[in-house]
């Protein structure tokens, strides 16, 4: 996949010749062993590896401070189109390593680095996987964030490019890395609570308005040309960076796939789903008349065949569910299991608690877990791009659901739409001029 900037400072002559030399060393760099990098860095399992980070406000400063905490990494290179993240990043860096580290607002330029053998991005959803397939033909190692992808397609391009690199791919779904997670899963799976058939996700939170953004001069700590990237270009406004971008579909994915992706992922993982037959949404922007076009407000119903689940959330209504403000719950004929943000409770029918856990924190273990497959070729990622495309996959297809007004009818043999309708066209987006994925 070649990416071509259509308006930066990099030539198309100059961007041609360092991606195909690119290119080259990757190829060449996954034939070696079949590996790619993994075999460099498996062969000293102390080494450090040497990471870059795209995207560094909120969730990036989280997860470079998770990085460097394990002692495991070196951080070479920070990526961000904010000056201010880049500054605030560099004194975090400068003081957990005191290290030089290359500092760029265009991911291209940390890419061409050949030393340079993991990148993670936080950048927003639509950069996701035009960043992420670059990275992976760059033949770096990919901590990715949730959700996997913006609309469908990109999700499937990402799993294919991550089959044919093998190199380690870990979406930002990191409560499967979560031992307390693991247990409640294990304990579903062991037929703890018997036959579940339905399993409820939710949120609820006090969310406000985002007003209705003005056209306004790009301020001056902003690359707003990069900010965009693959997405068709649109004048700025003053309501759109950072975070709010999450609202509006042209970059972001609403609150399903924002916070539903990640009970949904323990769901399908603790029912043992792939991909559901039949999906149906309900919902709105309901609180606020603002500029969010994304619902505040959304139960999606997914039919699995013999077994169904529903989605639910109140962004701006925070009262909790079984005293969680985000969790899943799993009704077996025995029992129930309940998860919350940090921990599960098991109750049987007459209420009599039989198991629970808690404890840790979610993204240590699952950076750990990156770290660890990068070093041991063996080592399977826990947080896969192909459980990551199937559980991004639900969130999409009930944004889908409610953008269509559909009932979805879905192959879950081939994970596709059974008829071509108006849903079809939320299946892949349209990219600006010049920054086409070609997979
Ligand atoms: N796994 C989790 O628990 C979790 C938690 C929060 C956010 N996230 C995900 O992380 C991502 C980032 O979320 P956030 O809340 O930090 O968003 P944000 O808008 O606050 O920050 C995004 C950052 O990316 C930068 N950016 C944008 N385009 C860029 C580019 N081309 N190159 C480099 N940097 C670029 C922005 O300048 C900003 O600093 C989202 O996709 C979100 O869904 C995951």
């Amino acid at each position: 996949m070649n990416m071509l900037p259509s308006d930066s400072s990099i030539s198309r002559r100059t961007f041609l010749k360092s991606s195909s030399t690119a290119t080259a060393a990757a190829t060449a760099a996954w034939l070696v062993a079949g590996a790619g990098v993994r075999s460099v860095v498996g062969a000293d399992s102390n080494e450090k590896v040497e990471v870059g980070f795209m995207g560094l406000n909120s969730r990036g400063m989280d997860l470079l401070k998770e990085f460097l905490a394990s002692q495991r990494v070196l951080v070479s290179w920070l990526c961000d189109v904010d000056q201010r993240a880049i500054d605030k990043a560099g004194a975090v860096v400068k003081a957990a390593q005191g290290l030089a580290f290359k500092t760029t607002p265009d991911v291209r330029r940390m890419l061409e680095d050949r030393r340079l053998q993991a990148v993670v991005i936080a950048a927003p959803d639509h950069w996701h996987v035009p960043a992420g397939l670059m990275a992976l033909q760059a033949g770096k190692h990919l901590y990715v964030e949730k959700p996997l992808s913006h609309n469908p397609r990109e999700g499937e391009w990402l799993v294919e490019a991550t089959r044919k690199t093998r190199l380690v791919v870990q979406v930002g779904l990191q409560r499967r890395s979560v031992p307390w997670v693991i247990e409640a899963i294990g304990r579903i799976h062991a037929g703890e609570l018997g036959p579940v058939h339905f399993a409820r996700a939710w949120y609820a939170a006090d969310r406000t308005g985002i007003g209705f953004g003005q056209l306004a001069p790009v301020p001056a700590w902003l690359d707003y040309s990069l900010w965009q990237g693959p997405a068709p270009d649109k004048p700025f406004r003053d309501n759109l960076v950072h975070y709010n971008w999450h609202w509006f579909w042209h970059w972001g994915t609403g609150e399903l796939a924002n916070n539903g992706v990640h009970f949904l992922d323990l769901v399908r993982w603790g029912m043992n789903l792939d991909c559901p037959q039949r999906v149906t949404s309900t919902g709105g922007r309901y609180f606020f008349d603002d500029d969010q076009e994304t619902p505040d407000t959304q139960v999606v119903t997914f039919d699995f065949g013999g077994r169904t689940v529903v989605w639910e959330h109140r962004s701006c209504q925070p009262t909790p569910s079984e005293g969680e403000a985000t969790g899943a719950v799993f009704y077996g004929r025995k029992a129930t299991l309940t998860m919350g943000p940090s921990g599960y409770r098991v109750v049987d029918l007459s209420g009599k608690e039989l198991a629970k856990g808690s404890g840790g924190t979610p993204s240590a273990p699952h950076v750990a877990n990156f770290l660890d497959c990068i070093v041991n070729p063996g080592k399977s990622p826990a947080s896969s791009a192909e459980d990551g495309h199937k559980s991004t996959l639900l969130c999409h297809l009930g944004n889908i659901a409610q953008r269509s007004g559909e009932i979805l009818q879905v192959n879950p043999a081939t994970r596709q739409l059974r008829t071509p309708s108006t849903a079809s066209r939320y299946w892949s987006r349209e990219y600006r001029r010049g920054w086409e994925p070609k997979v």
